[in-house]
């Protein structure tokens, strides 16, 4: 994998790059669609690539680890086979999942011990063969396995929790290196800056990450409670440190305005539930802001969803998907779920050609306040 930075904007540090791996380029910055379990919920691929433009999706290494499982995975030569996404796939570690979803845990030192959400059996995730397991998905792009610590650590906690995780990560880098990929194509292994709220840990973990040369670098831990603003801080605190000739990756967020904010401080790479999740609960976001579709004022509205958004946009109404949404049809949460992906590819998009014209900042200022309206 390869990052060539193309441009950065003079009035901040939001930059432009192109990501190249083995399935295809990716135009930074970038939102990737969440497909956890090897799919995004409710959108055909076609659909990704043609209305939501989609360069990469990520996938979770804890849903497909548990089905369909390895053996499966294995027999249909990857992820990329067995579900038919030619283009780049990236795969988080597990660390967030083993550790939000399953309620019973035990975390030492070897790995993560948890049981399953489907079935209940027993299972521990270790570094080692938490690579094992990204090797045999086969992602371009494969995440550390890391120990997300709770948003209100204390300090003590966290101090602990990030010399671990910066123990786990000397062992993923020795697998990593000692393993070959399987299917004939590059892999990259993203390594993840801990440290919750604490400057000083936020900073020490950037430089124990920066030393590691990797091919791209992640932020893990935040927006998991802490308010907006220490989140921006926390970033520009480890993105000072980060080597600026690699991708950089805020795990798991976030709105539009959070997106807008993190380019702005020199984030290139981003995912989220949110234009998913919130779209199949009749959310959606706009550049006037969000609007709820089970509002009965656009019972009578029969303009396009959004006049300047993608094909479902234009073919359907508002008082049309106000009504798929009152009478419980799968068809709304679809179309809600193209519209905010769309969206979401929408914002980064501009906010690259932005970057490149050289008004980026002007550009986001006139944006980001109608972003948090509802509509
Ligand atoms: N997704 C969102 N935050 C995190 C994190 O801290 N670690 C991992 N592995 N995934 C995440």
């Amino acid at each position: 994998m390869t990052f060539e930075l193309t441009h950065t904007d003079p009035m901040s540090d939001a930059r432009a790059g192109t990501i190249t791996t083995a399935h295809g380029q990716i135009q930074t910055p970038i939102f990737m669609p969440v497909g956890t379990c090897g799919s995004v919920k409710g959108v055909h691929f076609s659909e990704l690539k043609e209305q939501v433009k989609a360069q990469i999706i990520l996938g979770n290494t804890y849903h497909l680890y548990l089905r369909p499982g390895l053996d499966i995975l294995k027999s249909a030569g990857g992820l990329h086979r067995f579900g038919g996404w030619d283009r780049p796939i990236l795969t988080d570690s597990g660390g967030f999942q083993v550790f939000s979803l399953t309620g019973i845990r035990k975390l030492r030192e070897e790995g993560c011990e948890f049981r399953s959400h489907i079935d209940g059996s027993k299972h521990i995730f270790t570094p080692e063969n938490v690579m094992d397991t990204e090797r045999v998905i086969g992602a371009d792009i494969m995440m550390a396995f890391d120990e997300c610590p709770p948003g209100q650590s204390d300090y003590s906690y966290a101090k602990k929790s990030l010399a671990m995780t910066q123990r786990w990560l000397d062992r993923c880098i020795k697998r990593f290196n000692e393993t070959e990929p399987l299917y004939g194509y590059e892999q990259s292994l993203f390594p993840i800056v801990q440290g919750c709220t604490y400057k000083d840990l936020r900073s020490e973990a950037a430089k124990f990450v920066a030393d590691k040369g990797a091919d791209g670098n992640a932020i893990g831990g935040l927006a998991v409670g802490e308010p907006t603003e220490t989140m921006y801080e926390m970033i520009e605190v480890v993105n000072g440190i980060l080597p600026k000739d690699k991708p950089r990756y805020l795990m798991g967020v976030g709105t539009p305005q959070n997106i807008l904010e993190a380019i702005e401080r020199g984030v290139d790479m981003f995912d989220c539930v949110m234009p998913t999740r919130n779209g199949r609960n009749a959310m959606l976001f706009t550049y006037n802001g969000t609007m709820n579709m089970r509002n009965k004022k656009w019972e009578k509205d029969f303009s396009p969803i959004d006049p300047d958004g993608c094909e479902v946009d234009l073919v359907y109404t508002k008082a049309y998907l106000h009504h798929l949404f009152k009478a419980g049809e799968l068809l709304a949460m679809q179309i809600a779920s193209i519209h905010n992906l769309a969206f979401y590819l929408r914002l980064v998009s501009d906010a690259r050609r932005h970057i490149m014209q050289g008004d980026f900042t002007k550009w986001k200022q006139g944006v980001i306040d109608n972003l948090g309206r509802r509509v």
